[in-house]
């Protein structure tokens, strides 16, 4: 594990209030509560691994990390809107949303299962980090999105090399490999991001929640900043990750078709926000 930051190397005074896009500020708030709720799918993944004293000491230091996120973006939530009350949000995320509470073992059916979707999400949150650095002027965000991105990536990294290691006796095709994955992006649709969406940014207006509407909208704010490079590094990590050649004509094929549903739609379910 990488040697992790911390919130105090962050130039918070560098921060520049006029810089804030209130689309990637929305973003944000959302995005901090899923990264803080990382305990829940900890504590998932502590039942998956029963016994496994290496994936479990990862596993915990991964939490750690993506709680760490949690805190950053919450904090540059809170300069960029000082009415953003990151606890209330979170209580109220949390009183709505649960991460597998009932599973004693892997919902994707065994360990290297586990680790592909994983990857497919690490991919999401390094692509989306990677893009909110790239894409933001206000230099605290950089700051942080720079950081997060790094870890994110790491992530990946760990993810995979745990896939390596249970691959070996929990072998599985290749085509349950891509059913693993491409179940784990469009499980991007799920509750998790729009309810996120909802109880960062309309909860406290007083907006009722509608899946369907807060998904989309949370689709929309997250892709907003991806440039065709984070689309290719996207895909080129799942191709990876399901064991395909990275460089070959499915990766560059997948990269023009999800960068034309990109850019055509705005939105759809994709494997490009941040997610658990
Ligand atoms: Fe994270
Ligand atoms: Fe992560």
């Amino acid at each position: 594990m990488q040697t992790a930051w911390t919130l105090d190397e962050i130039d918070w005074n560098a921060f520049e209030p006029r810089r804030v896009d209130p689309v990637q500020l929305a973003a944000v708030k959302a995005a901090a509560l899923v990264e803080f709720n990382a305990d829940d799918y900890v504590a998932y993944l502590e039942r998956v691994f029963a016994g496994e004293a290496e994936a479990l000491t990862l596993i915990r230091q991964w939490g750690d990390d993506e709680r760490r996120h949690g805190m950053a973006l919450a904090r540059w939530g809170a300069l960029a809107d000082p009415a953003f009350d990151f606890q209330s949000a979170m209580a109220r995320f949390r009183a709505g949303y649960r991460i597998h509470p009932d599973a004693v073992a892997s919902v994707r059916g065994s360990r290297a299962g586990e680790m592909i979707a994983r990857c497919i999400v690490e991919c999401g949150t390094s692509s989306f980090y990677s893009s909110l650095r790239d894409a933001s002027g206000e230099p605290v965000l950089r700051q942080v999105a720079a950081r997060i991105a790094r870890d994110e990536f790491h992530h990946y990294r760990l993810f995979h090399a745990l896939y390596l290691r249970y691959a070996a006796t929990d072998r599985i095709g290749l085509l349950r490999r891509l059913g693993i994955a491409l179940g784990r992006i469009s499980e991007a649709d799920d509750d998790e991001l729009a309810y996120a969406w909802w109880s960062a940014n309309l909860a406290p207006t007083g907006q009722v929640y509608d899946r369907t509407a807060c998904f989309r909208a949370q689709q929309k704010a997250a892709l907003s900043g991806y440039r065709r490079e984070h689309v290719r590094r996207a895909v080129h990590m799942i191709a990876r990750a399901v064991g395909l050649r990275p460089d070959g004509h499915f990766a560059r094929a997948a990269t023009s078709l999800a960068w034309w549903r990109l850019r055509g739609r705005g939105a759809g379910a994709s494997p490009s926000a941040p997610s658990h």
